[in-house]
C-alpha cells in the first residue's frame, strides 16, 4: 500500500480527466459503490478456488459476525449495486463506469501492489459482439489519449458459452491427466480445482504440456465461434491489431465467451495494464434478471508507469500569483485583498504568504512557489492604496498600480 505525493498526483488527475472524457463521450455514467462487501459475494462471483479467492482477499469477521472483504476488484460490487437497486428494470442497456482502490494481498514487486487502483467499466444487456468491440476501442482511446498505446499489445481469446467452457474443461483434464507426472505442484493442485489455468502456468515443463493440449476455439459450439469471428472482423474492420492467445484464460471464474487484455513488454513481469471480458452468467447468478454484460479495468499505477516513461508531463499546480505582505496591518489586508481576488477571477491561483516573515523571506517563498507574480503589499502601498506587481518569471520592473485597478491588471494578464 502506497502513498501518492503531490509530486505525482498530477499523473492521477491527467489520468482520470482523460479517461472521464472519454468515458462521457461513449455514454457512460458513473457509478460508486462500497469498498466492503460480503466476503460471501466475491467467493461466488469471483470463485472459490481463484487466486484472488483463495490467497488474496483481505477478508474479516466485523462486531456484528458478519463476514466482510475489501474488495479485490470491482465488478462484483457494481452488479451486487446493479441488481439491489433494479438498474437493468428502466435501462436494460446500462453503461457504467466507476474508479477507486483495490485491495490484494500479493506478494508486492514493481507494479503489483496490495492497495491498487483500476478504472473498471461494465456495459450490461448487449449480446452481439459489437459492444465486445466498442470496449475494446473505449479502451484503445483512453491508451492513446494517455500517450501509451504504442508500448501496448492487444490479446484476446473466447473461453465460449458456460456449456462449451465445462465440455473443453472436461477434455482438458482427460489430456491433463495423462501427463500428470510433467506437471508441477500448483498445476497438479489446479487439476482438481481450476484447470483452465494451468493453460496460462510460466512453468517451462508446464507449459511443453499445454503445447500439446486440445485447442479450446476447435471444442467450441457454433454460436461461441460465430460470436468470436464477428469480434474478429469487427476489430480487423476498424483497424486494431490484435493476437489470438488461445492460453489466455484470466485468473477470476466468471468469464465466458471473449476476453482481452492489453500487455506491454515495458513493466517487467507485471505486463498486464487493462483486462475484460464477459460475464453474461454473473447477474442472474446475484439474483438479477438474466442479462448479458462485458467489463474491463485498467491499472492506474501501471498506467501511470508507461505515462512517466513515455515523459507525459502534467500541468503544474504552480500558482499564478503570490501576494507578499510585509508589517501586520498588510498581513491583514492581504487576507481581504486575496478573497476579493478569488471572487473575482475564479480561475487565477493565488497563494498568500500566511505565516509572514520579512520581505526577504517572503520574496525567497514566492519564488519557490514557481508563481509567475509576486503581489506585494508592504507600510508604503498600504498608506497609499497601492499595490505593486513584480514578475518572478521574467525581467521587467516592478509597477505599482491602485488597489482598485489590480483585479483589471491581472485579469489581462491571465
Ligand atoms: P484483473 O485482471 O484482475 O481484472 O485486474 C485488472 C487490472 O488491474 C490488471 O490488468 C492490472 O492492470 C490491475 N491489477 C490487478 N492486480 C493488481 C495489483 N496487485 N497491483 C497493481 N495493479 C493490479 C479485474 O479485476 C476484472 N474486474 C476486470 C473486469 C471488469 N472484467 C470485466 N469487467
Amino acid at each position: 500500500m502506497h502513498d501518492i505525493l503531490p509530486a505525482d498526483v498530477g499523473y492521477w488527475q491527467m489520468l482520470e480527466k482523460t479517461a472521464e472524457a472519454v468515458l462521457n463521450s461513449y455514454g457512460y455514467s458513473e457509478i460508486r459503490f462500497p469498498i466492503v462487501e460480503k466476503t460471501e459475494l466475491f467467493l461466488r462471483s469471483i470463485g472459490e478456488v481463484t487466486d484472488v479467492v483463495e490467497k488474496e482477499m483481505y477478508a474479516f469477521v466485523d462486531r456484528n459476525g458478519d463476514g466482510l472483504a475489501l474488495r479485490p476488484e470491482g465488478t462484483a460490487g457494481c452488479v451486487r449495486a446493479v441488481v439491489e437497486h433494479g438498474l437493468l428494470h428502466d435501462n436494460p442497456m446500462r453503461r457504467l463506469w466507476y474508479r477507486g482502490p483495490m485491495f490484494r494481498h500479493e506478494r508486492p514487486q514493481k507494479g503489483r501492489y496490495r492497495q491498487f487502483h483500476q478504472l473498471g467499466v461494465e456495459a450490461y444487456g448487449v449480446a452481439g459482439p459489437d459492444i465486445d468491440v466498442e470496449l475494446i476501442l473505449l479502451s484503445r482511446r483512453i491508451l492513446q489519449q494517455l500517450g501509451v498505446a504504442t508500448d501496448l499489445c492487444l490479446e484476446i481469446n473466447t473461453l465460449g458459452s458456460v456449456d462449451a467452457r465445462l465440455a473443453y474443461r472436461q477434455r482438458l483434464v482427460d489430456y491433463l491427466s495423462q501427463h500428470v507426472d510433467q506437471l508441477d505442484d500448483d498445476s497438479r493442485r489446479r487439476l482438481q480445482t481450476n484447470p483452465l489455468r494451468i493453460l496460462d502456468s510460466k512453468n517451462e515443463a508446464v507449459k511443453a504440456v499445454v503445447a500439446g493440449a486440445p485447442n479450446m476455439l476447435e471444442s467450441m459450439d457454433e454460436a461461441s465461434k460465430a460470436h468470436f469471428a464477428g469480434l474478429c472482423s469487427m476489430l480487423d474492420a476498424a483497424g486494431v491489431t490484435y493476437t489470438v492467445n488461445p492460453r489466455l484464460v484470466r485468473g477470476l471464474d466468471y468469464y465466458s465467451q471473449t476476453v482481452f487484455e492489453w500487455i506491454t513488454d515495458s513493466l517487467g513481469a507485471q505486463g498486464t495494464v487493462c483486462a475484460g471480458g464477459r460475464y453474461d452468467g454473473l447477474i442472474e447468478f446475484l439474483g438479477g434478471r438474466a442479462s448479458q454484460a462485458v467489463g474491463f479495468a485498467m491499472g492506474i499505477e501501471r498506467l501511470i508507469s508507461m505515462m512517466q516513461a513515455a515523459g507525459s508531463v502534467p500541468a503544474t499546480n504552480a500558482p499564478d500569483g503570490f501576494v507578499v505582505a510585509v508589517g501586520e496591518v498588510a498581513q491583514r489586508q492581504a487576507v481581504l485583498l486575496s478573497e476579493r481576488l478569488r471572487d473575482q477571477l475564479p480561475t487565477f491561483k493565488l497563494l498568500n504568504a500566511a505565516g509572514g516573515g520579512s520581505f526577504k523571506s517572503q520574496m525567497k517563498r514566492a519564488d519557490r512557489s514557481g508563481a509567475r507574480w509576486a503581489i506585494l503589499l508592504g507600510e508604503d502601498e498600504i498608506s497609499q492604496g497601492t499595490v505593486a506587481i513584480k514578475s518572478l518569471r521574467a525581467e521587467g520592473e516592478q509597477v505599482v498600480i491602485p488597489q482598485s485597478e489590480l483585479i483589471a491588471h491581472l485579469a489581462a494578464k491571465n
